[in-house]
């Protein structure tokens, strides 16, 4: 039987790349988000089988009907893609109260929520990849709520990773840089953070997929040399990020 996944965010930017990465594949797609007529669009799409569930994500019980949905059409799940997620560029203290709430919930809570829904149906071999991002390994200016949602969902990740494997359940972190998509559209980035298109963050987790492995970063060697960057010499990259614009300027 073909497998079959659960991408929540499907409805655009890399959750919609991801969908037709696997559509390609021939993987069983249950596409996630709020925007029914994008999902539906996307469905029409896609070659293999999908189910389209609308989702708001940050309602525990809509994540819950999410995974009931696919287990009563398919009866398992091999592979769970975290993807939805939203972002805001403001500082610290420009930020409502509310805003650090819902990044919390949809960043983070969410995934918890979807695992914990997903793990009893789901068999050895299967595997939970998050999407998560370079500010889950160190937050930048302007992204304080999106920083500590994701680091939020790194610590998850990675213990989910050590407690699921006697089950034989892989759990990968992928972390890109910037990316091209709408929310991202009005950020001008310096150089060295070029947007990449969604694709390529779909193409690694595809990779991941055939090849489990804990981490992955995209771009692979820029994105590893910031994690290592702002693990090693912390002071030295607070002291940089500012003048090297990491935190982008909205238009
Ligand atoms: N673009 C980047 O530079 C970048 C870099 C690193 C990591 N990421 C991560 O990549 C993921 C996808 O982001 P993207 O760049 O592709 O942005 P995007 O095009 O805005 O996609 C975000 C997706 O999340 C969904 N979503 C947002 N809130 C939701 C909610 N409450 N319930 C259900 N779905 C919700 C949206 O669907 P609906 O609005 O239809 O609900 C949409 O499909 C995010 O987790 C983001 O943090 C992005």
């Amino acid at each position: 039987m073909d497998r079959v996944a659960i991408v929540t965010g499907a409805s655009s930017g890399i959750g919609r790349a991801i969908a037709h990465a696997l559509g390609a594949e021939a993987i069983s797609v249950v596409l996630a988000a709020r925007r029914e007529h994008l999902l539906r669009e996307l469905a029409s799409e896609l070659d293999s089988q999908t189910l389209v569930v609308p989702t708001d994500m940050a309602d525990q019980l809509q994540v819950r009907r999410l995974v009931d949905a696919t287990v009563e059409r398919w009866g398992r799940i091999d592979l769970v893609i975290g993807n939805a997620g939203i972002w805001h560029h403001a500082s610290i203290e420009a930020t409502e109260p509310s805003l650090w709430e819902e990044m919390i919930r949809v960043d983070y809570l969410a995934n918890v929520w979807l695992t914990l829904a997903a793990l009893p149906h789901m068999g050895s071999g299967s595997h939970i990849i998050f999407i998560n991002s370079l500010a889950g390994f160190r937050g930048v200016p302007s992204e304080a709520p999106y920083a500590a949602a994701k680091h939020a969902l790194a610590g998850f990740s990675s213990v989910a990773r050590q407690e699921l494997r006697s089950r034989g359940i892989s759990v990968t972190s992928v972390h890109p840089g910037r990316v091209d998509t709408a929310p991202f559209e009005s950020l001008r980035v310096p150089m060295v953070q070029q947007k990449q298109p969604p694709e390529v963050v779909a193409k690694a987790v595809l990779s991941a997929i055939h090849r489990p492995r804990p981490h992955i970063y995209v771009p692979a060697v820029r994105g590893r040399l910031y994690a290592w960057f702002g693990l090693l010499a912390p002071r030295v990259f607070d002291a940089l990020a500012r003048p090297f614009k990491l935190e982008g300027e909205l238009d």
